[in-house]
């Protein structure tokens, strides 16, 4: 079944309110099996990063459906991101463009800045950082005008349709706001039922900002992929197993899953789940044949627990937390 709502951006693309996340796959095989998979069940819109390692496998994907005649270029809505590494004056169109190189596209329909925290760039270092006395190298607070602008001349330059970010607090989006000749199209940071961030979604609505919530499962293996990092696993929100979540998922003949996704769009967020699993990615792109009625969506609100319940915070990567531009130590978001 095909992703049949979409949300309609400033510069008139359509953007599939629901997308196919793809963090934490990064091997080749899995990769393109996955991407088939997804592009099959009706995917869309593809959320990757230049830091999850897997945009090579996916644009070779994509390109042998365009290619081979399945699909049109313009029928799909790729979003990919500017890593810690390049958030700097000087190397905002060199990841562009390394992207854009891995994708073996033309231009990405959405390009965001992943974080707002800058790190110095050292290409033959661990995942690009520069590392001092054993430490990744933070850059100064960021000039979030100047790096706004440089984003603004990938879109001029036609390497991206729209321009966003990603994980910014209302104070960073404010500043941008303030200069931007173009405003950011979308912002993208983690929702779910169990954080609904109901300030930063009504700030986003009034500057015309369409939210994409990631995560939106609350990313059940989240531990996984910690202990594969090394980092001490947390106790994550499970939003899968709620008995409310379940006894409307009974009533709707639906899944948890479904309910939770469903949930985002109603309140007009877009969501993109991962999932490598391929009945799980039919699962979560098979949520447009029912609605949640005002019942269901109350009971699904009062589910909220706020910041409590948030599962990416970014502390893993040494030297974010301390930085000026941390997002998420202000209250402000
Ligand atoms: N901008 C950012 O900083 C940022 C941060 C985090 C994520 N993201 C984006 O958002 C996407 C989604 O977030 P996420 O991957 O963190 O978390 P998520 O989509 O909430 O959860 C993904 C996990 O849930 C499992 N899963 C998926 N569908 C399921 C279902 N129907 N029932 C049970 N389990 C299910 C998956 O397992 P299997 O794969 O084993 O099926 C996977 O381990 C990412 O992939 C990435 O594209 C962006």
């Amino acid at each position: 079944m095909a992703s049949k709502i979409s949300f309609t951006l400033p510069t008139g693309q359509k953007m599939p309110a629901l997308g196919y996340g793809t963090f934490e796959t990064k091997d080749e095989q899995e990769v393109e099996a996955a991407i088939n998979a997804a592009l099959e069940q009706g995917y869309r819109h593809i959320d990757t990063a230049f830091v999850y390692e897997n945009e090579k496998p996916i644009g070779k994907v994509i390109n042998q459906w365009i290619s081979s005649g399945k699909l049109k270029r313009e029928d799909l809505f790729i979003t990919t991101k500017l890593p810690m590494v390049g958030v700097h004056v000087d190397r905002v169109e060199m990841f562009m463009k390394k992207s854009l190189e891995n994708l073996q596209l033309d231009y990405v329909d959405m390009y965001l800045i992943h974080f707002p925290v800058g790190y110095k760039y050292h290409e033959g270092g661990p995942h690009m950082f520069l590392i001092e006395n054993g430490a990744a190298v933070t850059e100064p607070k960021t000039d979030h005008a100047a790096i706004w602008k440089k984003m603004e001349e990938q879109v001029d330059a036609g390497r991206a349709k729209s321009i966003g970010l990603s994980n910014y607090n209302i104070s960073q989006i404010t500043t941008v706001l303030q200069s931007a000749r173009i405003k950011p199209a979308t912002l993208q940071v983690e929702m779910h039922l169990y954080l609904q961030q109901r300030n930063l979604r009504e700030f986003c609505k009034k500057n015309g900002i369409t939210v994409v919530a990631y995560s939106p499962l609350a990313n059940p293996n989240l531990n996984k992929f910690l202990e594969k990092m090394g980092i001490k696993s947390k106790q994550l929100p499970d939003i899968l197993n709620n008995p409310v979540v379940g006894k409307i998922a009974q009533k709707h003949k639906k899944t948890a899953a479904q309910v939770a996704l469903r949930f985002l769009l109603q309140i007009g967020v877009a969501a993109i789940p991962k999932s490598v699993t391929p009945k799980r990615i039919e699962e979560n792109i098979s949520i447009f044949d029912f609605n949640l009625d005002g019942n269901d969506m109350k009971a699904l609100h009062n589910l909220e627990v706020g910041e409590a319940a948030r599962t990416v915070d970014f502390k893993a990567i040494p030297g974010a937390e301390k930085h000026p531009d941390y997002p998420l130590k202000q209250n402000e978001y």
